[in-house]
């Protein structure tokens, strides 16, 4: 796990043309999503491409510590053997959710409406951020919960006996606290609503749909509304997770900024919730196509090749938040090739991701030549012709921090080093290899 792994310092150089196709692991949140409505099924589902970064297998140990049957049978290919809705089991021990915010606030969710008690902690990076987002709602459906202060990790949860359905407008636009509290909602005798201002990721309501469950989503003068049927009886299903856009979003920037590159990244999911980054690039004049748009595993995806090309800058509205939160790190290192300012609003949800994500890049962006102004929830990158690089960014335990200085020093003049790359192995253990593979140069 990161938190108990050595600081591994890693370095990028300026590379040649980046050629060739990029595979990139599957999409962490449906992950997530597959191994923790399987062990809230009925029956066995069997779930291929799975992504097998430390994130994921922190929740696949914890479904186990559920009581699920959770097996590992190739690469990617895994089968939970379910024990249905509210029949989740009393862990013996702690569950250690790692470095994984999505994984912690899921499974929350997921037990507060079974009476049995759990206690959960993380890493450092997992242990600072904020909890009460989702622990407020889920004491509101009668679950027991004590917290650090300020709601931080370590946190127990003796779940409800008796739980109440429950009404909720997300206080921020989360994908985590709507999932937390559809999870919980499955216990919970009548109608479970959330209500979001702007929609967020849709894993789950797809993935809940393809389990059997009822649940709609209507846009109303209230907002996105989501209404789920508690107490379904969930049946297993088979799972195709599709290939992870957050992560593609690495080998894309590489080949957007290294010239001469042209590089193909196969089956990526293209779900709308997920796809601002892909917006903004074409907005950016980037050179992207989208072949063989196709349906896996309930999720739209296509091949996407990706050129080299000039790129301006441009203003990312508030709205398009929610659908690229994860992707604010990669523009960022984008926008500094770009030709003028790239202006991203409505951003203050970065500051409580895996680190401060505003801090972290400006700073890393700043010892690397790079102007960046920042306010609250705004970021500016101006652009410029040349990056001078030769710059050592703090990851803070943030594999997005990482890998997103590894791609700048692949076309800034001078190495771009990062005091630590160990957390990639969170979310993209192939990270290295697969870049290498497309000639980065860079370890
Ligand atoms: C995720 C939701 C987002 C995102 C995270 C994955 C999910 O977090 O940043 O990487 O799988 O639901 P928030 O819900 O906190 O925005």
């Amino acid at each position: 796990m990161s938190h108990s792994s050595e600081p591994r310092p890693m370095t990028a150089r300026r590379s040649g043309p980046l050629r060739g196709t990029a595979q990139v692991p599957g999409d962490k949140s449906i992950s997530h999503r597959a191994l923790i409505l399987g062990a809230l099924s009925v029956g066995e589902t069997r779930i291929t491409g799975l992504l097998e970064g430390q994130d994921v297998l922190d929740t696949a140990k914890a479904m186990a510590a559920f009581g699920a049957q959770v097996e590992r049978l190739g690469e990617g290919e895994w089968r939970v053997h379910g024990v249905g809705v509210g029949g989740f089991s009393e862990p013996e021990g702690v569950i250690d959710c790692g470095n994984s915010g999505t994984g912690v606030r899921l499974i929350m969710g997921a037990m507060a409406t079974t009476p049995i008690t759990a206690t959960f902690t993380g890493d450092a990076s997992l242990s600072r951020r904020p909890m009460a987002r989702v622990t407020d709602p889920l004491a509101l459906f009668g679950a027991q919960i004590t917290a650090r202060e300020g709601g931080r990790l370590p946190i127990t949860i003796q779940g409800a006996a008796d739980p109440l359905p429950l009404r909720y407008r997300t206080p921020v636009a989360s994908a985590q606290i709507k999932s937390a509290i559809l999870l919980a909602g499955l216990n919970v005798p009548g109608e479970t609503v959330v209500i979001e201002a702007e929609p967020t990721r849709d894993h789950s309501e797809r993935m809940l749909a393809g389990f059997g469950a009822d649940i709609r989503t209507e846009t109303t003068a209230e907002g996105h509304v989501i209404t789920l049927q508690g107490r379904p009886e969930l049946r297993a299903q088979p799972v195709a997770v599709p290939r992870d856009p957050s992560s593609a979003a690495f080998p894309v920037a590489a080949a957007l900024v290294v010239p001469g590159s042209e590089i193909r990244v196969p089956g990526v999911s293209r779900n709308p919730t997920r796809d601002g980054l892909y917006v903004t690039l074409l907005e950016m004049g980037a050179d992207i196509t989208f072949e063989n748009p196709r349906e896996e595993g309930g999720e739209p995806v296509a091949d996407l090749v990706v050129r080299h090309g000039p790129l301006k800058g441009v203003t990312v509205p508030a709205e398009r938040a929610a659908s690229m939160i994860d992707e604010f790190p990669i523009l960022s290192v984008i926008a500094a090739f770009a030709e003028g300012a790239t202006v991203m609003n409505g951003v203050a949800e970065l500051r409580v991701k895996e680190s401060d994500r505003i801090d972290a890049m400006a700073r890393g962006l700043e010892a690397n030549g790079v102007r960046v102004e920042e306010t609250h929830d705004s970021m500016t990158v101006y652009g410029m012709a040349s990056v001078r690089g030769g710059g050592t960014a703090v990851t803070h335990l943030d594999h997005r921090i990482a890998m997103s200085f590894m791609v700048l020093g692949l076309a800034a003049d001078a190495p771009v080093s990062v005091d630590d790359g160990s957390p990639i192995a969170t979310s993209f253990p192939s990270f290295v290899p697969l870049m290498q593979g497309l000639g980065a140069d860079l370890g």
